[in-house]
């Protein structure tokens, strides 16, 4: 891509300042261009101006519209919102610039968002003016703007690549959850209630099913030092299968939920709960889907029930049985267990918006890092209640749509993203506790 240096169709920048939830627009005070050898703009910004802009852009507070003939060109939020204008490339000068390897493109609204991974900035510009952009004769002024902004570089071919042991979807989910490299706000900012409201309520048509009646668990009463010292994966599925009530009694143990003082600003419900959360907004749910279980004697064999983690209850969900099938062999599979033997499985689904409506940035991470602290409680938990366990590592991001028969209102309902699968184990093995060592694997 070639820039062209002729700015006459330059016009002017609107710079916006946020404070609280209103934009503010800020005078900038009109500077002549530094000097006739130089294409400067009509507008700099002032030395003494530009520190107090520039700190607040670096905090995500500065908007910055550019605009052509009266036309938004274009929009510029964070710490590159301050349009570095004045020191625009000589008339003549043909510089070749090419789209950094960082950047990105997608659309919201019929707008342009471009943005790069390593940078919190935002560029936003209207559809008809995109593909000028990208295009070979860009303006140097705007090439000038998306150069200070990291979205383009200098050269004819992208210089580097994001990296040689992250794709670019990896450091993109990283870096948009670290400090500096966030989009929007960092943290508990409650930036989506404010904007969305409520959390969308779903539902997955287990709600007024008859709850099964548990029977009664005895936990081995280990210690700590015990369950810590001999947790390890078991795969072994081979035994006559676990009853439903003891993996209710490993997840009563593991993710109980008592509700405590709501958030004293947003009233939002909060919980106690047996793993560390960050929010404690309870937003992780648990279904056990079962391949080969009883209950009270009954085969269960292909059924799935929700866990209610406020009142323990365990309560059928009507499924697509092919679907249920398929998602048994599959995860039999992945723990390398033979498909018939495989016994339970436990499908960790986060209600998402239970932890956007207060998180920006960090919610997706803190999913994850929820459903670790899930996993490694329900583990320990696992060795008292002489269970087999074994987390798994992923699966197909539709799991509940092709498994429910009611919708769940796919975009804000719950989406898995963790899994578990739970046995019974061998006599000789919960017989032998301290010496059982014997079926590890690495997948
Ligand atoms: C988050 C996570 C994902 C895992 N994914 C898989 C998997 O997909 N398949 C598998 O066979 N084991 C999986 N495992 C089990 C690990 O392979 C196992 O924990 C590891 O080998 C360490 O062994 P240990 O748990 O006995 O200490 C996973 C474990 C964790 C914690």
């Amino acid at each position: 891509m070639l820039c062209s240096s002729d700015s006459s169709d330059f016009y002017g920048i609107e710079l916006l300042v946020l404070t609280g939830t209103t934009e503010h627009p800020v005078t900038i005070q009109r500077v002549p261009a530094r000097t006739s050898a130089v294409e400067g703009p009509p507008v700099t910004i002032p030395a003494q101006e530009l520190g107090r802009l520039e700190i607040l852009a670096g905090q995500g507070r500065v908007r910055s519209i550019i605009r052509c003939h009266g036309q938004e060109v274009m929009a510029l939020a964070g710490p590159h919102a301050i349009p570095t204008l004045d020191a625009s490339p000589r008339r003549d000068e043909r510089t070749p610039v090419c789209l950094d390897p960082g950047t990105y493109i997608h659309w919201e609204s019929g707008i342009a968002v471009i943005a790069n991974l390593a940078t919190s900035t935002r560029i936003t510009v209207p559809g008809e003016v995109v593909a000028q952009l990208l295009g070979p004769h860009l303006p140097a002024w705007q090439a000038q703007l998306l150069l200070h902004a990291g979205v383009l570089q200098k050269g004819p071919t992208p210089a580097g690549e994001p990296g040689r042991w992250w794709s670019f979807e990896e450091l993109l989910s990283y870096n948009r959850s670290r400090l500096g490299t966030h989009l929007g706000e960092y943290g508990g900012s409650y930036t989506r209630a404010t904007a969305h409201g409520s959390i969308p309520e779903w539902t997955d048509g287990s709600e007024g099913a008859p709850a099964c009646e548990p029977e009664p668990v005895v936990a081995a009463g280990r210690t700590l030092g015990e369950c810590l010292t001999n947790r390890h994966s078991r795969r072994d599925h081979s035994a006559p299968p676990a009853s439903l009530s003891e993996v209710a009694a490993l997840l009563t143990r593991s993710a109980h939920a008592t509700p405590c003082d709501p958030d004293p600003g947003q009233g939002t419900a909060l919980y106690s709960l047996p793993y560390p959360a960050g929010g404690a907004l309870d937003e992780l749910s648990h279904y056990i889907v079962v391949n080969r279980g009883v209950h009270r004697g009954a085969d269960l064999s292909h059924s799935v029930f929700r866990y209610d983690h406020l009142s323990d209850a365990i309560t059928p969900v009507a499924v697509n049985a092919a679907a249920c099938d398929r998602l048994c062999a599959l995860y039999a599979r992945m723990g390398m267990i033979p498909p018939d033997e495989l016994q339970y499985l436990i499908l960790v689904a986060c209600d998402f918006p239970r932890l956007s409506h207060k998180y920006e940035s960090v919610a997706a991470a803190l999913m994850y890092k929820h459903v670790g602290a899930w996993m490694q409680t329900a583990s320990l938990v696992a060795e008292d209640l002489n269970l087999a366990v074994c987390p798994l590592g992923g699966g197909p991001a539709d799991i509940l749509d092709s498994l429910f028969t009611e919708a769940t209102t796919t975009t804000s309902g719950p989406k898995v993203v963790g899994e578990f699968v739970v046995a019974s184990r061998p006599a000789a093995e919960s017989a032998g506790y301290a010496a059982a060592k014997s079926d590890r694997r690495t997948p």
